[in-house]
């Protein structure tokens, strides 16, 4: 992570809470935010289960350093903007939940930056990877003037389309996609904890994520997607998604056959990708990497093992680009489903925020 100036003329770092903070990727954001420049943890909420006690007792902490001493004593709060202070909130909800307590939190003027499925296509709610589509952000105004409140939801994607989308925004933008197929084999550690049970998983594949082909068909659309006029106009082109779980601890690996309106070669599909800079206002923010997405040339990568890790877990690993005897090319795309997929989203749409000014008042 790259040391900014806190933007604007503000002095202290932003006070924030990590609702969900026990979880898989409530964790990731504790790594996160540990030492950020510009955010501060002052508050981690949970259920009733972990309301009460101390951070350390109510984790059980999944990998990495442990956290700070001041993290692990903090005690762990309830999920109620009654009882948080911290303006903005980085929500790690479970599904089942989130609906409501986000919608709370939002109606009590707080900024939420949500990673649940709950509010992703709403039309009036940005879907964001900052550098696909960082102008989506347009929408937080045309959602406070249609749900009359202060604050804000804005969303980020389901772990694979995020993967996806990276690949493909530089080849939609150039060549316009007509059609794709893509079969993911997706990280256990996207289930959450304790997620799928190892008897299950070990030396096996399991052929089913429920809900996640339609919300990754759907998602990839109105992420790639175009903003005008205070709306988003979900692209158009027809997707047929499989989803896997596989014994991978995280990454998910895509394999997509893509159709084009103007047909690329493999090298110039390849040029393409390596030229893209993403969104230029996401340029310098301490956690985008240099570069958002990597080609490999390497016949046998990307790999879960070898590449997951690739700038902080931001980086999104493409490999095998090759012409596609049923569509034009195909291509396998691979990226850190809780860090890219999931937490580390999160704190890079809440940089873009700040960079532009969107955090000023909170
Ligand atoms: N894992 C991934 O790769 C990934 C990627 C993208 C998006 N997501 C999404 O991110 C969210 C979190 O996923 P996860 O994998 O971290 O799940 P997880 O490990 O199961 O964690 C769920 C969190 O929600 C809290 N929670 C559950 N019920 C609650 C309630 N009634 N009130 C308040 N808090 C409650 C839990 O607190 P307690 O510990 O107190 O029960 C825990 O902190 C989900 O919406 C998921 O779909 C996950």
């Amino acid at each position: 992570m790259t040391t900014q100036p806190i933007p604007g003329k503000r002095k202290n770092k932003w006070p924030v809470a990590v609702l969900g903070a026990t979880g898989a990727v409530g964790q990731m954001f504790v790594r996160l935010l540990a030492d950020h420049p510009w955010f501060e943890i002052v508050e981690l909420a949970a259920s009733e289960r972990s309301a009460g006690k101390k951070y350390s007792e109510a984790t059980r902490w999944l990998e990495g350093s442990p956290p700070s001493s001041t993290i692990q004593s903090r005690r762990v709060i309830a999920c109620d903007p009654g009882v948080v202070s911290a303006p903005i909130v980085f929500s790690a909800l479970d599904a089942t939940v989130a609906g409501e307590v986000e919608m709370a939190f939002a109606k009590a003027g707080k900024f939420v930056l949500s990673n649940a499925k709950n509010y992703r296509m709403e039309p009036d709610v940005p879907l964001v990877i900052p550098e696909v589509n960082g102008d989506h952000l347009g929408l937080i105004d045309c959602q406070r003037k249609r749900r009359g409140w202060s604050g804000a939801i804005v969303t980020n994607a389901n772990c694979s389309a995020t993967v996806a989308a990276v690949a493909l925004a530089p080849l939609h933008q150039k060549y316009g996609i007509r059609q794709l197929f893509l079969s993911t084999m997706q990280a256990v550690s996207g289930a959450g904890y304790p997620g799928v049970p190892s008897l299950d998983i070990l030396g096996n594949v399991i052929p089913y994520i429920a809900d996640e082909e339609p919300k990754l068909e759907r998602e990839m659309l109105k992420l790639l997607g175009t903003y005008a006029d205070g709306e988003v106009s979900s692209a158009t082109f027809k997707v047929s998604a499989h989803t896997n779980r596989v014994p991978v601890e995280h990454g998910h690996t895509i394999c997509m056959s893509i159709g084009f309106e103007e047909v690329p070669t493999p090298e110039e599909a390849i040029e393409t990708m390596r030229k893209w800079e993403g969104f230029p206002a996401t340029k310098g923010l301490p956690t985008r990497p240099e570069h958002p997405l990597v080609v490999t040339d390497q016949p046998d990568r990307p790999q879960p093992k070898r590449d997951v890790n690739a700038g902080g877990g931001m980086t999104v690993t493409v490999g095998r680009v090759r012409r596609d005897a049923i569509l034009d090319l195909r291509l396998v795309a691979m990226g850190h489903n809780t860090v890219r997929g999931a937490a580390g989203g999160s704190v890079l749409n809440a940089e873009l925020l700040a960079k532009g000014g969107s955090l000023d008042s909170a």
